[in-house]
């Protein structure tokens, strides 16, 4: 015990904990006090003003926020923004069919009148950031009576009010396509307002087809060396004064403030590169039980059922090229972050971040007791104790979230119509019974849509369920469950094929036979389908509310942490973590050595396509067309001095989920490329970023323009970019 205490003093006093040089996603409001001479040193050429500038316009003002999960950045004065392939995905999906395949074949609109628009696609800007710390401290303070859990400091409801409190109602009144956030920063100890301008006509332009938007798929997914061309193209538009509108055919494409110049002329290793995007969650201040948990629950349970969903999920896209369609999102989504898991316990155990956050704790803790900061040390004891306590709920509501709410379509159901149906009939209510007949009709189209297939439903249900009911006690199963013992004799296939044969939405023909039946109430209240739905969901909602309890007291536990840290270490040498804001990382073009005696360089070129190219595989085909091209070496102005197609290339910047379709800037402040990934080695770096090891992963704008220009012969669009001018600072 003395000996542990001894060793580990030693170890904090031998630690100083500091940032690594490229390390953080900075804020850009505080870029000048923070890091902007370390920026110049590393080969920024602008001034923080050419960045960011509260009163005129800066390159921030090209930086977009692209859907709810992406960014992307405008490139020309009418309004054309890029961002990822992956990005743009979920719209190209929605307007691909079996005859106009864009998911394969890809997409280019020739004309204006050929864009295409994608309703519930938003683009926004972030027009102003202001510190709002004191006034959301105060109101805060003056709610306190109000606020009997102690949660309002988190809330963002109530944020949503202070911030129309603080904006006042005339403006609101008066603005279009407005809107005012207020963000908590370091677990609660500062918060930022937002001022934003949402576009809600965003129509797509271009997409290369997945062989080259997606080459590599998911089994080069995370990883470097990468081949990828991920990037796609859109447009903003915009009523005729340029405001946000919704959709119509008299809005015009949108005038931006400012729009990104671009860079044919590449990159070299240890080049200065800088990217601005809006990152979605970081765990940097994590304590060493959270990475624990993160490692051993939260990854462990999502590695385990994912893996299971997806093979299911495969097996029937590669037999029929129309679920390949309808699924290809759902099962990107669902590999991306399973793989994304698999890599972050990797690097939990390969660089001990059990330990690295264990040193930090311990260094705070031996701070606070020399400070007198009892407080701070009870702070660790008690996200400890949290984590501790919440460790089997934590275990259930991640499978119930993994195995059955995210997996199982049908259990997302809709099923208060049903209910209000039963009721109406009961009643002999005929209004209501002909209103809720309906709602239920609609109901069902929205379930069963086009990207809906109850084959795979059943068949990736099937298996999860069995997954499910072998990890979790049965005294811990929702209680629909008693009925697969009592009924279907525990035989998990048995109840889900009554599931579909029975319920009303189990299919088209089911509807139908239930709408022409006399006995509705009596099917109505058997419904498997919606019992099931309706039991799991409760169960969730009783895990979460036993959840929150313990919630209140580690999320002040955890702002306390933090702001322990803050203190300790001055504030200006952190980041707040990753909030889906507005944030830069800089570094340097720069490959690495990933292990004993192998070193990545920094760029690939088109030779890596060819030597990847597999025709009998999809994930590797390559389109004729591109062969063709590169064959004859026709790569116009964007080949490299030595003749070959560049690619993708990497920078030590630290990037995350959310970042994706970030520009990638150099000293000039042009657009050389798009972020659209990140590493194997460094996908552990939300908890901790290694400098020798993470990555950002870019496609490089050289072939962006080579396959916009070459490949999809869209010369119009490359005509409207500023291609190699001086940008006008
Ligand atoms: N890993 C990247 C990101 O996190 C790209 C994901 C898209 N690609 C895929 N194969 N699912 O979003
Ligand atoms: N592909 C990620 C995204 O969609 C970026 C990769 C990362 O997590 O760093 O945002």
């Amino acid at each position: 015990m003395i000996k542990k205490k001894i060793f580990l003093t030693a170890l904090v006093a031998s630690i100083a904990f500091h940032l690594s040089a490229d390390e953080g996603m900075w804020m850009l409001q505080l870029l000048k006090q923070q890091k902007y001479p370390e920026m110049r040193a590393l080969g920024l050429k602008l001034t923080d003003y050419d960045i960011y500038n509260p009163d005129g316009s800066s390159i921030k003002d090209a930086v977009v926020q692209f859907g709810n999960g992406c960014t992307g950045e405008v490139i020309s004065s009418q309004g054309l923004v890029l961002t990822n392939h992956h990005c743009g995905y979920g719209s190209i999906q929605n307007h691909s069919s079996l005859k106009n395949n864009y998911l394969e074949e890809g997409f280019w609109a020739m004309s204006r009148e050929q864009e295409l628009p994608n309703p519930g696609l938003t683009v926004t800007f972030i027009e102003r950031i202001d510190d709002v710390t004191d006034f959301v401290k105060q109101c805060l303070e003056r709610d306190s009576a109000k606020d009997s859990l102690g949660v309002f400091y988190l809330s963002p409801s109530y944020l949503k009010g202070v911030a129309r409190e603080r904006v006042g109602e005339v403006v609101l009144k008066n603005l279009q396509g407005i809107d005012f956030e207020i963000k908590p920063f370091y677990n609660g100890n500062r918060y930022y307002m937002f001022t934003k301008k949402i576009y809600p006509d965003v129509r797509l332009v271009g997409a290369p087809p997945s062989s080259i938007g997606k080459f590599g798929a998911d089994t080069d997914n995370w990883m470097w060396p990468r081949h990828t061309g991920d990037f796609s193209v859109f447009r903003i538009y915009a009523d005729k004064d340029g405001n946000p509108a919704p959709y119509s055919p008299s809005n015009v494409p949108l005038k931006p403030k400012r729009w990104l110049t671009i860079s044919s002329r590449g990159i070299q290793e240890n080049d200065f590169a800088m990217i601005i995007g809006f990152p979605g969650t970081t765990y940097q201040y994590f304590t060493s039980w959270e990475v624990q948990e993160r490692r051993d629950i939260d990854n462990a349970v999502r590695i385990n059922i994912r893996n299971i969903r997806q093979k299911a999920m495969l097996e029937e896209m590669l037999k029929d090229p129309a679920v390949k369609i309808q699924y290809s999102s759902k099962y990107a989504g669902s590999t991306n972050g399973y793989k994304s898991a698999i890599g972050a316990n990797w690097a939990i155990d390969k660089h001990n971040f059990v330990d690295v956050k264990l040193r930090k704790q311990l260094q705070l803790q031996q701070w606070a007791r020399n400070n007198n900061r009892g407080e701070y040390v009870s702070a660790i004891d008690a996200i400890r104790s949290a984590v501790d306590q919440r460790a089997n709920l934590r275990f259930r509501e991640r499978m119930l979230s993994e195995a059955i709410l995210m997996g199982i379509e049908f259990s997302k159901v809709r099923y208060t119509h049903a209910d209000s149906l039963l009721q109406a009939l009961s009643t002999k209510d005929k209004a209501a019974i002909e209103k809720y007949t309906d709602a239920l009709q609609s109901d069902y189209r929205l379930f069963a849509n086009k990207d809906y297939n109850p084959q795979v439903d059943q068949k990736v249900s099937t298996a999860l369920l069995s997954e499910y009911v072998r990890l979790v006690p049965r005294n811990e199963q929702p209680s629909i469950f008693d009925e697969l013992y009592s009924r279907f004799d525990g035989d998990v296939g048995a109840l889900v094929q009554a599931i579909f044969s029975t319920s009303i939405f189990g299919s088209e023909q089911n509807l139908q036979r239930f709408l022409a039946s006399k006995r509705k109430d009596k099917l109505l209240k058997s419904d498997l389908m919606f019992r099931f739905a309706q039991s799991v969901n409760s169960e969730y909602d009783r895990l979460q509310m036993q959840l929150n309890a313990l919630k209140r007291p580690y999320d002040e536990a955890r702002k306390k942490y933090v702001e322990g840290i803050l203190e300790m270490d001055g504030e200006l040498n952190h980041f707040p973590d990753a909030n889906l804001t507005l944030r830069l990382t800089y570094g340097k073009v720069k490959g690495y050595r990933p292990r004993d005696a192998v070193f990545y360089g920094y760029q690939t070129t088109m030779d890596g396509i060819m030597e990847k190219e597999d025709s009998t595989n999809w994930e590797f085909v390559v389109p004729e067309k591109l062969k063709y091209l590169y064959q004859n070496s026709d790569f116009g102005i964007y080949a490299m001095p030595n003749g070959k197609m560049p690619v993708a290339f990497i920078a030590d910047t630290h990037t995350t989920g959310g970042n994706s379709g970030s520009p990638v800037m150099n000293g000039n402040g042009e657009l050389v490329g798009i972020n659209f990934d990140r590493n194997w080695e460094g996908v552990g770096g939300d908890i901790q970023y290694l400098p020798d090891f993470q990555r950002s992963i870019i496609v490089d704008i050289r072939y962006v323009l080579f396959v916009i220009e070459h490949y999809a012969g869209a010369k119009h669009l490359i005509e409207e970019m500023d291609i190699d001018k001086i940008p006008e600072i």
